[in-house]
């Protein structure tokens, strides 16, 4: 299974991949490219010492959502991915593009959703009194954040908690979740999108 990952920044759940990988852990997947949106993203840097082509698309170049997915689209493809791992991709991807890659499409979102649509995920659990947080693994829809979950994984939130450690913690989960549901996707333990 041909993976492409998306980035727009630090990419750790990147990095995550990329060790899984070293280890023989990914199952039947493998990363064979990643690309972003920003030129200067950290993930790029991580990439290219793992040795995995990289392309960058900036959406600043595009007048508009269509011909940016257009272009990204084009990109990406020259890499046959069977499925398309958003990590940390900060656009708001054009329909066309969604139902070009329908079910071939997965996202990273740090929360249990469907709690936290969007952003600033932390902050909103704190300001409720949340007892627990996590991260879920979702097939990519026209909804943001609201198509159907694949997995979640859970982390209590502490007495005294701010959102860089909730975050972080978070994250820390996010680094087994992702890697584990791309390994059970490849090995065909995962059920297919039905949206
Ligand atoms: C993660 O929290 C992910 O859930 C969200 O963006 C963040 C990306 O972090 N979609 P990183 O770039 O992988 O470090």
């Amino acid at each position: 299974m041909r993976i492409v990952c998306l980035i727009s920044g630090g990419g750790s759940n990147l990095q995550a991949l990329i060790d899984w990988q070293k280890k023989g852990l990914l199952g039947n997947a493998k990363l064979v490219a990643v690309a972003s949106n920003v030129a200067d993203a950290k993930g790029l840097r991580r990439a290219k010492k793992a040795g995995i082509p990289s392309v960058v698309q900036s959406h600043n170049n595009y007048p508009d959502r269509k011909s940016f997915g257009l272009m990204l689209a084009n990109a990406i493809d020259i890499y046959e991915p069977d499925l398309l791992a958003l990590a940390g991709f900060m656009r708001i991807l054009s329909p066309d593009f969604i139902s070009a890659y329908s079910g071939r499409l997965i996202n990273i979102h740090p929360s249990l959703l469907p709690k936290y649509k969007g952003l600033n995920t932390h902050a909103r659990a704190l300001e409720a009194g949340d007892s627990e947080a996590g991260a879920t693994v979702h097939w990519v829809t026209e909804e943001l954040d609201g198509g159907e979950i694949i997995r979640q994984s859970k982390v209590p939130i502490i007495a005294g908690d701010t959102e860089k450690t909730l975050k972080a913690r978070v994250l820390k989960a996010e680094h087994s979740l992702y890697p584990s549901v791309i390994r059970d996707l490849s090995l065909g333990e995962v059920k297919q999108c039905t949206n």
